[in-house]
């Protein structure tokens, strides 16, 4: 009910405008009495996965806290785990706005943010700073002056600053929003980035005395053939899990909708049975051998257990939790 009041007045106002007052305000309440509009209290549901211990199984999707800013009021909503970022080595301002737009009939979001963020340096301050002491992925880009072939020393040099601060590392391979990302899903690039990433990974747990397992997202976007080459440089490369999906670029589900032929990244509802389907032909081929974190359109129970029945250990959320609220954790935690 406070949801559905604090929602109307949100969506009266542009989209950004919204995050941005949204992120202000449970940052500045976060560890104060203040938080009891948000905070819940949620049975626990604790899941092994990647040998970390989780909470509960429902998680906050990467990019509604890029800066790592609210971490504690997400953990105080209930969240099993909270992801931060898209992060790059180097502060940048993202695409021109406007930039993100609801689709509010399909339940919908578009955005071509294009990491905007405050650089790796102050996530890491922001993590440090959280007094959450539960599981934290943090999840790395390249900024988008680094030329695609050099992309891999910008995830390696995001990897060296966040590890020993993250519960696991995601590398954002599938955002649609930063020119030539996606490449780096298919054949050579993928194996190369792969290799270099896992050498890292070792390089750094001896360094640390810290195993932090290392994952992967990757888009909706892909072919049967596609899936099947990822999942096979994933395993041959023992990567420790796989984050499916990020946004779409199909726009089929929103046709003649207001706002639906903008350019970005489409989430929410519409993207829903597409992300599905990825996880389910995913976990056909990666045969158990690493876990599938399943995200894309999760808007209620009967979702939630959609893609857990569709082979994800654990699922993320963001645009249901902007259309339906800290609620809609809650319900999922307590009913999958
Ligand atoms: C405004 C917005 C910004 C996003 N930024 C990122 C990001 O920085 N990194 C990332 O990996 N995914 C990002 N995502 C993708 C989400 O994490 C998620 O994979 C996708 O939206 C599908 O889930 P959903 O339907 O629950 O929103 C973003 C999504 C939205 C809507």
């Amino acid at each position: 009910m406070l949801y559905r009041l604090a929602r109307e007045a949100f969506f009266k106002l542009d989209a950004e405008k919204a995050h941005e007052m949204a992120i202000k305000q449970l940052s500045s309440t976060q560890n104060t009495p203040l938080d009891v509009f948000y905070r819940q209290h949620l049975k626990k549901r604790p899941v092994e996965c990647m040998g970390l211990t989780f909470d509960n199984a429902v998680g906050l999707a990467a990019g509604l806290d890029k800066n790592g800013e609210c971490i504690d009021a997400f953990a105080a909503m209930g969240f099993g785990f909270i992801e931060v970022g898209t992060v790059t080595p180097r502060p940048q301002p993202g695409n021109d706005k406007p930039r993100l737009f609801r689709i509010k009939e399909a339940e919908g979001i578009i955005n071509r943010m294009g990491f905007n963020n405050h650089g790796v340096d102050q996530l890491v301050e922001n993590v440090k700073a959280a007094k959450y002491n539960g599981i934290i992925g943090i999840n790395i880009g390249k900024n988008i002056d680094t030329a695609v072939e050099n992309g891999k020393d910008d995830y390696l040099i995001c990897m060296e600053k966040v590890y020993q601060h993250a519960s696991y590392i995601v590398v954002n391979i599938s955002s649609p929003n930063t020119p030539g990302l996606r490449s780096l899903q298919y054949g050579e690039a993928l194996d190369d980035l792969l290799k270099d990433l896992k050498l890292k990974q070792a390089e750094l747990a001896e360094k640390y005395n810290k195993y932090v397992p290392l994952t992967i997202k990757i888009a909706p976007d892909l072919s049967i053939e596609e899936i099947i080459q990822i999942a096979d440089s994933l395993v041959r490369y023992e990567i420790d899990g796989v984050i499916a999906t990020n946004t779409t670029l199909e726009r089929s589900m929103v046709k003649g909708m207001t706002h639906a032929s903008e350019a970005g990244g489409l989430s929410g509802r519409p993207v829903q049975s597409l992300s599905t389907q990825v996880i389910a032909q995913l976990y056909k081929e990666i045969n158990g051998a690493m876990p599938i974190i399943g995200v894309g359109g999760i808007d209620s129970v009967v979702a939630a257990k959609e893609k857990m029945d569709a082979g994800a250990k654990l699922i993320q959320v963001y645009s249901g939790f902007i259309y339906h609220g800290p609620g809609l954790i809650k319900n999922i935690v307590e009913n999958y």
